[in-house]
């Protein structure tokens, strides 16, 4: 049995397996530029995030019904609760879909009746957050918030993703105030190839309530102690880390230097489909090349827990906690 947790950093469309997106390719007559799913396994070598993205997006072309996206998000739902997941904030990328004429009704509607499942499926809680691409333009990311508003219900919150650098936070003040007037949740990506000012800026501009990544946020000293004093959970995500190249190896990773800060640093999985492992295989991974000790992964689960947006729910929150102090390692 795995380590109870919750994953707060995941892209539903980072879990397109090869399998599944030939198999949504058949079924929806698309072709892929990849003879079979061995052939498209060779282009999962990835220099930087925009390597990786330009992949991302080029096997999204698969998914265009409300059918498909439920399919992935009940396949990641299943492999997650397989890898000890009790509860998943899950992101989604809206622009990339509405951009190849597949609205947000058909993305927002499919993922949510396998999300409507999953606590009877698979014993998951979910929530669904929205991200913004930030290499788009801020009227474009205003727009997709009005084209989300029939679907609030299902959306507890907005992101930002893609393309960090040469795209600040301070870009999309207006679209996050106007979030944040909807009383949704705020998060973004920052730091991850991008400098220590955007976490800043995120912060403060943004109003966030963690920061996804946020990697950089250790140089700059003053930032790391604002972190912990506000106690701002960083969402990592160490094999992503290794295969974008933001770290060297593994066993270079600062997540010890982080915890030893006093920083609430979450493990999560970010696209695992892509990037060698889903969220248990991070834990796994960090152990063995970080030789971090029970009581530091104990921590981890903890805090995935404590900086997940259950506010409406802290029995269940309660429950989970319990079952993190419970766990017997192996
Ligand atoms: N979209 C999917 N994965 C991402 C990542 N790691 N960083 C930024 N945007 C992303
Ligand atoms: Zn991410």
């Amino acid at each position: 049995m795995s380590l109870p947790k919750a994953e707060l950093h995941l892209h539903i469309e980072g879990t397109l397996e090869p399998e599944l997106a030939f198999g949504l390719a058949a079924r929806n007559g698309v072709s892929l530029p990849y003879a079979d799913t061995e052939e498209l396994r060779t282009a999962y070598r990835f220099s930087d995030l925009q390597s990786f993205l330009n992949l991302y997006y080029e096997l999204m072309a698969v998914l265009r019904t409300e059918q498909d996206f439920a399919d992935l998000a009940d396949a990641y739902l299943a492999r997650a609760a397989a890898q000890g997941v009790r509860h998943a904030e899950i992101f989604f990328d809206p622009q990339a879909h509405i951009a190849r004429g597949v609205g947000m009704g058909t993305v927002v509607e499919g993922l949510g009746r396998a999300l409507g499942a999953a606590e009877e499926r698979h014993g998951v809680s979910t929530q669904l957050i929205m991200c913004f691409l930030r290499d788009e333009s801020a009227e474009s990311a205003m727009e997709t918030l009005d084209a989300a508003k029939p679907y609030l219900h299902r959306i507890a919150g907005v992101g930002l993703d893609s393309a960090e650098v040469g795209h600040p936070p301070v870009k999309f003040a207006a679209v996050y105030e106007a979030a944040a007037a909807l009383g949704l949740r705020r998060v973004a990506h920052a730091g991850e190839e991008g400098p220590p000012s955007y976490v800043v800026q995120a912060l403060d501009v943004l109003g966030v309530e963690r920061i996804d990544h946020g990697l950089r946020s250790m140089e700059d000293p003053a930032l790391v102690e604002r972190l912990v004093r506000e106690r701002v959970p960083l969402t990592l995500c160490p094999l992503s880390n290794v295969r974008l190249r933001t770290v060297d190896t593994l066993a270079e990773h600062p997540l010890p230097a982080m915890l030893d800060a006093g920083l609430m640093c979450t493990v999560n999985s970010d696209d695992p489909a892509y990037f060698g492992g889903y969220v248990d295989d991070n834990f796994r991974a960090v152990r063995e090349a970080l030789g971090l000790s029970p009581e530091r992964l104990r921590e981890l689960a903890r805090n995935s827990f404590e900086a997940s947006f259950l506010d409406h729910d802290e029995e269940r929150r309660a429950r989970y906690l319990a079952e993190v102090e419970a766990y017997e390692f192996g």
